[in-house]
């Protein structure tokens, strides 16, 4: 019997060289020469303000956060259907995460829910780009507008994905990437913060922040003559061992996007008919995304069927998971005095969903093995 692991990283054969060529280079630190080209790659690319590469999307939020100032007595509106590391910086900053519905299409957040839990205590949205496809952002971002609030966009799934051909990560004011091993493109653990629309003065805040409350990052451009403590701050860089694994993935976003989407448009076609007859609900989109086909996930009838689904696929070595136990009713959430039935759209979909194996050296065999499996359970249907 075949076994298939639920992730499998894809090198993409440049990793050693780099990262050997970063040991003879010498200087293995964050502002090494593979952090420098990374960046300077993905600034280049996304055409934004400032990359900093970091040691996760979770230190990129906590960094964005600090730099939006968000304090005790703020509130920031995030999806209860998102991963933790949304919410933590949110918390870590004595603010209050306002946990928002998704859309059970697209499994983003619901906009108009948005609109209801505005107060005038709100300082931020985070929208979380489910699976590298994103809610309709103009939409966010003119509500965002007019009640004077900051968008934070959590793109840790989003890296290679676009909303009206412009990247995720560049359309809020700030933004992170993940390059975590379970990511599209990776570097074991990584992150990047992306600044769009900060002033100068605040960007070289931001650097501070992020070379532990010094201006570090000026005096390596020259600016100053030597550095010295200026504000709070803390280490967020990423060593420039992993930003050289880290810059030979970059080099092949587009090859690791296609590869996936050959694999998940065969998905889509084989499940196609288990839609139709409503036995699976199948991932969807708007024609404003264009996705990066992180996720393979299907929406089971009933939460019975989902377990027995991810149970049997278990027996037959093929390994699926479910995800995100929704943050509003967690333990954490739960004490913060949410209950469970706040969100009911979270809790259904949560309940519903599977994951199936998914990476661009799956084989024809492996995936077929999969896919004959899941129709073989859900025909009995
Ligand atoms: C939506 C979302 N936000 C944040 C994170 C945190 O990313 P990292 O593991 O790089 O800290 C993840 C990781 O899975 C994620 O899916």
């Amino acid at each position: 019997m075949l076994s298939i692991p639920f992730n499998r990283q894809y090198i993409t054969g440049k990793e050693l060289n780099y990262i050997q060529d970063c040991i003879a280079r010498g200087s293995l630190a964050s502002s090494g020469y593979y952090t420098g080209l990374t960046q300077e790659m993905l600034e280049k690319t996304l055409n934004c303000q400032r990359v900093l590469l970091t040691t996760s999307a979770t230190s990129a939020l906590e960094l964005a956060m600090l730099s939006l100032d968000i304090k005790a007595g703020d509130e920031v509106i995030l999806p209860s259907y998102t991963f933790v590391s949304t919410a933590n910086p949110i918390l870590l900053r004595g603010a209050r995460p306002i946990f928002a519905e998704i859309d059970p299409d697209t499994l983003t957040i619901d906009i108009d829910d948005v609109a209801q839990k505005i107060t005038t205590r709100t300082r931020c949205i985070i929208p979380v780009h489910y699976s590298g496809v994103s809610c309709d952002m103009d939409k966010l971002i003119s509500l965002a507008i007019q009640n004077n609030i900051q968008i934070m966009e959590d793109a840790a799934q989003g890296v290679g994905a676009f909303y009206k051909h412009k990247p995720l990560g560049t359309i809020g004011c700030l933004s992170c990437y993940s390059f975590h091993a379970t990511k599209n493109i990776v570097s074991g653990e990584g992150g990047a913060l992306i600044i769009n629309d900060l002033d100068a003065d605040k960007i070289l805040q931001v650097e501070a922040y992020y070379e532990k409350g010094t201006n570090r990052r000026q005096f390596l451009r020259g600016a100053v003559e030597r550095y010295t403590w200026t504000e709070v701050g803390s280490s967020f860089g990423m060593s420039d061992l992993l930003a050289a694994y880290l810059y030979a993935q970059l080099e092949n976003l587009e090859l690791v996007t296609s590869l996936r989407k050959q694999k998940f448009m065969i998905y889509q076609q084989e499940f196609a008919a288990c839609e139709i007859m409503e036995k699976l609900q199948l991932p969807k989109w708007y024609d404003y995304s264009q996705p990066n086909y992180h996720i393979y996930y299907m929406l089971c009838p009933d939460q019975y069927k989902r377990n027995v689904l991810l149970d049997r696929l278990k027996q037959k070595n093929i390994e699926a998971t479910f995800h995100y136990i929704p943050l509003h009713s967690s333990p954490m959430g739960l004490s913060l005095g949410y209950q469970v039935s706040d969100l009911p759209i979270t809790e259904d979909i949560s309940s519903r969903l599977i994951r199936l194996p998914i990476y661009p050296d799956l084989t024809e065999l492996e995936q077929q093995y999969v896919i004959d499996s899941v129709r073989e359970i859900v025909d009995s249907w």
